[in-house]
């Protein structure tokens, strides 16, 4: 039986609490219920970090094996690299990209130190599977230690065009490394084919199938695996909870006016200003909404480390400022701006309680949000989701008011006519996207993966061997279980 073990650079470890981010919320369903090795880094830093093993932990059936960060490493891979360099890039966002080749020789070191603490863990028959741009050359740099075990590889977040990707100096080197996994798949089969394209202009890669490139003789299979909520786990988490005292509180302060709700990480890309810049022209645009909606901001702090998040920070606050200063009333504030996160559960009562979903990112891999804001809804009464086009999950919430998040008036548009929309138009809407998110589970997503892994891997062209590789074990179907004699 195949063992799974994941790799991404967060890790939710259980001390730790619930966390923003949707990599945690679509993979933790598979590992809890399948079992698994999750590796990564730990969330800390300390002085002698590469001198220290791998921590390891166990709750239910996951294991739990993370590493600590030298602030060097920290700073070059995680705050410098990954989320300075990759992370704007990958959202087509060139213009917040901030390079320096220093970062980018601590971000492959970093990778490497990860590989060097990995392989000693890893079992013949384990199936290896990173995620996300943290860990791009990470499958060349397993290969290279003579791993030959099947490696998938999935991107949470979108993938750009080869003219935006090539902007970051080692672009081919990355991409050259990624393309030692196995399988890599995507959330949209936009970013399938722009993966395709960056692959063979910026290496020796090419093109055989819609859904297959070949390099050095292997063969290298993509795939568009777009990810999950549990969606009726999750309506039943927000009917429970919008019973609770939290939500009645809430509902209660807002003394019957209609609820617009936004969550998102406090991140440049989720399209905070450009939201309030539409709900200010909304407010300016139409009076007869006065003292009738408020607009409730979650955002919780993220990557604080980071200075264009920090910048942005503050600017929301005064953004934040300006609108209930200028627009609002001695008795009515239209804007609340929340910096703190909370528990999923509560988040998913605010979400049924409210008229509107703003979820307009001005680009995003899929949104888990959308698709939770959705699930949360009463069937009898649902509210209405406003979502940017430019979210993954648009290809599948299509019955949303899609817009164009960055254009304010587009934006102020699609709130005045949510507020407006009446019941039947609102069930109709509703209906067609609670039967898309209800299609498949977060375990049919990480299955579905794995199931695609294990055929590519057995298939003889599809991976190097490498001096010392150990031979592949024989193929299973993904039953996948921690075998007792796990890293213990
Ligand atoms: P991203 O991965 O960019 O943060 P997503 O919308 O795909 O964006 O995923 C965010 C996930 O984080 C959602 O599942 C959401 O419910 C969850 N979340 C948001 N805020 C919190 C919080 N304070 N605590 C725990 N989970 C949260
Ligand atoms: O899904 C995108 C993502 O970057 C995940 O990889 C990550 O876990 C999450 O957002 C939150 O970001 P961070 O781990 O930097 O706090």
């Amino acid at each position: 039986m195949n063992r799974l073990f994941v790799v991404s650079n967060r890790v939710p470890l259980p001390e730790k609490g619930a966390q923003a981010g949707g990599l945690a919320t679509a993979l933790q369903p598979l590992l809890e219920r399948e079992g698994g090795v999750w590796f990564g880094w730990s969330g800390a830093t300390a002085a002698k970090a590469a001198e220290q093993p791998a921590r390891i932990s166990h709750a239910g059936r996951v294991t739990y094996a993370t590493i600590d960060l030298s602030k060097a490493e920290h700073d070059g891979y995680y705050a410098n690299f990954a989320n300075g360099v990759l992370w704007p890039l990958l959202h087509s966002l060139p213009e917040m990209m901030r390079f320096d080749r220093g970062d980018a020789e601590t971000y492959f070191a970093t990778n490497a130190r990860f590989a060097d603490t990995l392989v000693p863990l890893l079992q013949d028959e384990d199936l290896v599977w990173v995620h996300d741009y943290h860990f791009l050359p990470l499958p060349g740099l397993l290969r290279a230690r003579g791993v030959a075990n099947p490696i998938g590889f999935f991107l949470h977040i979108p993938f750009p065009s080869a003219e935006i990707l090539a902007l970051a100096p080692p672009a081919g080197k990355l991409i050259a490394a990624l393309l030692q996994a196995d399988v890599i798949g995507f959330q949209t089969s936009a970013d399938l084919r722009n993966f395709a394209a960056a692959a063979t202009t910026l290496t020796g890669a090419r093109q055989i199938a819609a859904e297959r490139l070949e390099i050095d003789g292997r063969r290298v299979q993509l795939g568009v695996f777009p990810a999950e909520i549990d969606a009726e786990e999750f309506a039943a988490a927000a009917l429970r909870a919008a019973r609770s005292p939290t939500v009645e509180r809430l509902r209660r302060s807002l003394g019957g006016q209609c609820l617009i709700l936004g969550v998102d990480r406090l991140d440049p890309t989720k399209g905070l200003v450009q939201r309030l810049a539409g709900y200010r022209r909304f407010l300016e645009t139409e009076a007869t909404w006065h003292r009738r909606v408020t607009f409730l901001q979650i955002a919780p702090v993220s990557r604080q480390d980071v200075a264009s998040y920090q910048a942005l920070r503050a600017e929301l606050s005064q953004l934040a400022g300006e609108i209930n200063s200028e627009c609002g009333d001695p008795d009515w504030s239209p804007l609340r701006l929340i910096t703190k996160g909370g528990p999923r559960t509560t988040l998913a009562g605010y979400m049924r309680a409210a008229r509107v979903g703003l979820v307009t990112p001005l680009r995003d891999g899929m949104n888990l949000v959308a698709k939770e804001y959705v699930a949360a809804q009463d069937p009898e009464d649902p509210g209405v989701l406003v979502l940017s086009r430019f979210a993954g999950a648009a290809q599948q919430l299509d019955a949303a008011l899609l817009v164009n998040p960055n254009d304010p008036d587009a934006i102020a548009e699609a709130i005045a006519r949510a507020l407006a929309m009446d019941l039947r138009e609102r069930q109709t809407r509703w209906r067609a996207m609670w039967q898309a998110v209800t299609e498949n589970s977060p375990l049919d997503w990480g299955l579905g993966f794995l199931r695609v892994l294990v055929q590519s891997a057995s298939k003889p062209t599809a991976q190097v061997a490498p001096p010392h590789a150990k031979p592949l074990a024989p193929r299973h179907t993904p039953a996948l279980h921690t075998p007792s004699n796990a890293i213990n």
